[in-house]
């Protein structure tokens, strides 16, 4: 089963509305001829500056976070409708550092996910154990309750984008190995056979995320299960082009 590749940035709290349009218009024509899915996630307040940089080029533009409910009194939050409306057509959710810094558990997850997939918006849902779980022998135990959790419910599970990041590859510098990501990929492939359908598993596209960069891109990209990186401190230069043309 072939997969398209899919490399996603996730800017986090970095970048403003002119450095991102500035760094959005020198990726475009470096990017322009990608075999892969090509998209940057960034805060909400620069989506609409955002979507206009990216217009007309293929970089998608795609959010950091969504809330579950259409609308309501959820002071500080946004929803999928909302981020419809630009064209938004990724939502990163679960992101460890809003399960870390900001409380969202494996039912927050879950609805963020269901409402994504209700408006039409992919979701990019991140699973990945902390150093003290994997230190445990607790990894595949964590990440099949955060798939088994986090996915309920989900009809097709194809339009899903899983993200693995190791918690304590994240922002540190210290990557996974080609086989550790290969490893634990394989794992979350065997493990949505198992939630949905054998031949399902085969299609979904995972990411590895977890200071991937233009040095260690090619290797990870090269596992069988890897289809794609979650680019958080590389995508905030030029460094994301030479990523996205892993191949090349
Ligand atoms: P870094 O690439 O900076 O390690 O961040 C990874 C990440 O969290 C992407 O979502």
């Amino acid at each position: 089963m072939s997969r398209k590749p899919f490399i996603a940035g996730n800017w986090k709290m970095n970048m403003t509305a002119a450095s991102g349009a500035k760094l959005i218009a020198e990726l475009a024509p470096l990017v322009k001829d990608a075999d892969c899915d090509v998209a940057l996630c960034v805060p909400a307040i620069l989506i609409p500056e955002m979507t206009k940089a990216a217009k007309g080029t293929n970089i998608a533009i795609g959010a950091e976070n969504v809330h579950w409910a259409d609308k309501g009194a959820f002071t500080g939050e946004i929803s999928a409708e909302m981020l419809k409306e630009y064209g938004v057509k990724y939502a990163i959710i679960g992101h460890s550092e809003r399960r870390q810094y900001f409380g969202e558990t494996d039912e927050g997850v879950n609805k963020r996910t269901l409402a994504a997939l209700k408006n039409g918006i992919t979701p990019i849902v991140c699973v990945g154990e902390t150093l003290e779980e994997r230190e445990n022998g607790l990894t595949e135990k964590v990440i099949a309750r955060q798939l088994e959790f986090g996915l309920k419910d989900v009809d097709d599970i194809k339009k899903v984008v899983i993200a693995y990041e190791p918690v304590w590859a994240i922002g540190t510098g210290k990557t996974a190995t080609d086989e550790q990501a290969q490893e634990t990929i394989a794992f979350i492939r065997k493990k949505i056979g198992e939630l949905f359908c054998p031949m399902c598993a085969q299609s979904v596209i995972i990411q590895y995320g977890g200071s991937m960069n233009a040095a260690n891109c090619k290797g990870l990209m090269a596992q069988p299960d890897i289809d794609g990186g979650l680019i958080g401190g590389a995508s905030l230069k030029l460094d994301f082009a030479q990523i996205v043309n892993y191949n090349k």
